[in-house]
């Protein structure tokens, strides 16, 4: 059986394939960035040490430090062992091994639990969810969603998938999201509907190839620009 999961689980990434499944480039990293579902990615903690501007946003910063602990070490075995079912389905390269990648994401999340206190008070952890943020228009330069929007099709459906893009359009004049795919390495069925609607409504809608690879198949991330 193809990699699974029930619900949307806490789960982050490094900074570094941040800058890969994005294509960063140091001009982007010195933009505004908002970072949609970043959860427990050390992308916001890595990013601020350098002296950039980050925001990120997840319903899971209203929990506790405790709480978020307890809950990344309950999705952690089931992460790995789904992992270590579907071993087929990644690309073992930058990471080699299943063992490896949990020591890459634990130090990853440890990096974002040691920064979340502080970054919480400093406004940069904001306890929200899509599609709907309370953020002012135009807010940021730059709107990211990794691992979130197409990869989770199966428990988001086309019409939030519309609604979350449109508010992050909303709050910034690029928008990137990565992967493409949905677990198992199925492409999204949302992704066609999706360039077609915003296209429609005279963006450019554009799936980029990055530099990225881990989930197999998972090589290209979709950028909208040219707010009409
Ligand atoms: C698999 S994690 C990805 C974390 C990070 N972006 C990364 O790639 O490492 C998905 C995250 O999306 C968050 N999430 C779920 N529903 C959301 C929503 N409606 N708006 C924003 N974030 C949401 C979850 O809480 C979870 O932290």
């Amino acid at each position: 059986m193809a990699f699974q999961l029930n619900e949307i689980v806490p789960w982050g990434r490094s900074f570094d394939e941040y800058v890969a499944m994005f294509s960063l480039s140091e001009s982007d990293l010195g933009r505004r960035i908002l970072g949609c579902g970043d959860g427990p990615a050390s992308f916001n903690a890595v990013l601020t040490r350098r002296g950039g501007r980050a925001v990120s946003v997840d319903p899971l910063y209203a929990f506790s430090p405790a709480a978020i602990r307890h809950r990344i070490d309950r999705t952690f075995a089931t992460v790995l062992r789904e992992t270590r079912n579907n071993k087929d389905e990644f690309i073992w390269e930058n990471i080699r091994s299943v063992d490896e990648l949990g020591r890459v994401r634990m130090a990853a999340m440890n990096d974002f639990l040691a920064d979340f206190p502080q970054g919480k008070s400093a406004g940069r952890y904001v306890p929200e969810a899509m599609p709907a943020l309370s953020f002012a228009d135009a807010s940021f330069d730059l709107a990211l969603c990794s691992h979130l929007l197409f990869l989770y099709s199966e428990q988001l459906d086309l019409d939030f998938h519309i609604r979350a893009i449109t508010e992050l359009c909303r709050l910034s004049p690029e928008v990137r999201v990565f992967p493409l795919l949905q677990l198992g390495t199925v492409p999204s069925p949302h992704v066609p509907p999706v360039c077609e609607h915003f296209r429609g409504l005279g963006y450019t809608v554009d799936q980029v190839q990055v530099p990225y690879r881990f989930q197999r198949g998972a090589d290209r991330m979709l950028r909208i620009t040219g707010q009409p």
